[in-house]
């Protein structure tokens, strides 16, 4: 007899590992399935997130940030650094640190929610008295059913034609993330999210960077005065963004790779690098889970296919996170997964996809909410804009770090706020004050009228706000 569960998910990242947390404070039986495998081959949760995305790109970040800052930003402060020395392995060991207390503590979370936790992949077979019948295979093989299933699989980096990753010479996110001697030159194909990030991480430890991007525009999603302002400081940072270009043949070999590309006035190029990482985005993942062995309908570009409430075309299957529609963040993936844990229990789950925050954890940060003022004026709609520099912030001008600005766009008639956009110091924690008022549908006002600690990164927030009614008090 095949062990029964009220709830399985398969997929133990953020999307997964948060439903099958809430699932089972709601009172089911869960079990979760998850087959990543540490350097040891036992299991790892928190996928992709965990192991080879958020967490590990944050800790290298930080490490970088620190090294230079002991090379470059210290001495304006009056302190002086002789005998600086960078010790990777001693960096990516602590790396790995990080991800090992993220993978053991989700582990820990999921005894004490009484969670079954499977290591091995996790396939259909087939509809099943009770709901559906799913193969476990990892050290050993066995087929559970579950009443409810929860599929929160992921995505897989997108390789590009002709330049499989190899991990050595041409890396994904994975090996980006552990090159074990910092390269002289590297290049990276695509200016999205990853390519700033690493870009950022290994500039910061000494290599010439180069990212070559399709796009004639730089971060075309992003409010175009954040990003003009983001480039600026990028460029200042000696981090070479080539914008238009077309990449042509790749030839990987002993001595590292070489790139042929086309620049923006169409001029033939060649770019020898000692790596390559490739961040042209991700495609979603559901290798292994057999969607056909019960007919689980997938769309155009494999992700599965889902209505607002993340219900797939079967009854009782779900489907959140990266492998369905939307923006592929973590904390897009575990809202998903909280409120189709409530559904299942008969609850009204709720994502608001229109306050959902993203981040670029660069520096300057770039973090924004909402919308941007070129998609308000694609829409036609009446608004008003406010910005604020940290230059004029106190707390800024305390830190060193002066760089970006705050925005507020707000309706031209209502005031309510309509989107935010912000470059600069510790944006990514200061974005959460706007996420807040759009969710309660705040007005520009309302912010603007709020007390603010003094001196805090926080009042430019509230300046922007003043902005919008051109009544900045410090600038
Ligand atoms: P995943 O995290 O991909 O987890 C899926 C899990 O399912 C994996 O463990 C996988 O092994 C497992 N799995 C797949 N198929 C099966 C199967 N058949 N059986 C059993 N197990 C299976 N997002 C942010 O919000 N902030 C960030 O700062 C950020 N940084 C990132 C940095 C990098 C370098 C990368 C690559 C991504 C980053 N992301 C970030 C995106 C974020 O990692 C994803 O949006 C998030 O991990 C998606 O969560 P998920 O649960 O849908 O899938
Ligand atoms: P991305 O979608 O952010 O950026 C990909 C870039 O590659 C785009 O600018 C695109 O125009 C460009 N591109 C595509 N094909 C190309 C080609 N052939 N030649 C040159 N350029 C090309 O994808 P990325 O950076 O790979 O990241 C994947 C996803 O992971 C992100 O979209 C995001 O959802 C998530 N992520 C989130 C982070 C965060 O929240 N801080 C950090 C890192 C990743």
């Amino acid at each position: 007899m095949s062990k029964q569960f009220d709830v399985i998910v398969i997929g133990g990242g953020p999307g997964g590992y948060i439903a099958a947390i809430r699932a089972a404070q709601l009172g089911f039986n869960v079990a979760c399935i998850d087959e990543w495998k540490n350097a040891k081959g036992g299991p790892a949760l928190g996928g992709t997130c965990t192991n080879v995305g958020c967490i590990p790109s944050k800790a290298l970040l930080q490490s970088s940030e620190h090294f230079e800052h002991a090379g470059h930003g210290f001495a304006d402060h009056g302190i002086k650094v002789s005998g600086l020395e960078l010790d990777i392995g001693k960096m990516l060991a602590r790396k790995d640190q990080v991800v090992k207390q993220n993978n053991d503590g989700i582990t820990y979370l999921f005894k004490k929610n009484k969670i079954t936790s499977f290591h091995g992949r996790g396939s259909f077979v087939k509809a099943a008295e009770g709901g559906y019948e799913i193969k476990v295979a990892g050290a050993a093989e066995e087929t559970i059913v579950g009443k409810h299933i929860i599929v929160a699989t992921g995505s897989n980096a997108r390789a590009l034609p002709g330049a499989a990753f190899d991990e050595e010479n041409i890396l994904s996110n994975d090996g980006a993330l552990r090159i074990g001697a910092v390269p002289k030159k590297l290049a990276l194909i695509g200016s999205g999210v990853i390519g700033l990030e690493m870009g950022s991480v290994w500039r910061r430890l000494g290599s010439e960077v180069t990212v070559l991007e399709a796009l004639p525009t730089f971060l075309g999603a992003v409010d175009e005065q954040i990003a003009k302002e983001a480039k600026k400081a990028f460029d200042k940072q000696g981090l070479k963004i080539e914008l238009g270009v077309k990449v042509g043949e790749i030839k990987s070999g002993k001595k590292g790779v070489s790139i042929a590309w086309t620049n923006a006035k169409g001029e033939a190029q060649v770019l020898d690098v000692d790596k390559l990482i490739v961040s042209i985005g991700r495609v979603p993942n559901t290798i292994g889970l057999a969607a056909d062995a019960v007919g689980l309908a997938l769309d155009e570009r494999g992700a599965i296919n889902v209505d607002g409430d993340c219900k797939t075309n079967l009854p009782n299957v779900w489907a959140i996170g990266d492998v369905v529609r939307g923006p592929m963040l973590a904390h897009k993936a575990e809202e998903e997964g909280v409120a189709v844990a409530e559904r299942i229990a008969g609850q009204h789950g709720h994502v608001n996809f229109n306050t959902i925050p993203w981040v670029i954890y660069t520096h300057p940060e770039i973090a924004w909410v909402g919308q941007t003022e070129q998609q308000l004026k694609a829409e036609g709609r009446a608004y008003k804009a406010g910005t604020f520099p940290f230059l004029a912030n106190g707390r800024a001008r305390a830190l060193g770090d002066t760089t970006g600005m705050v925005k507020f766009l707000a309706d031209a008639t209502t005031d309510e706020i309509l989107g935010v956009h912000m470059v600069g110091p510790q944006v990514s924690e200061l974005i959460s004050e706007a996420v807040v008022a759009m969710e309660f549908k705040a007005s520009a006002e309302d912010i603007a009228r709020i007390c603010h600690a003094h001196p805090s990164l926080s009042e430019a927030t509230k300046e922007a706000a003043l902005a919008v009614d051109k009544r900045t008090l410090n600038f």
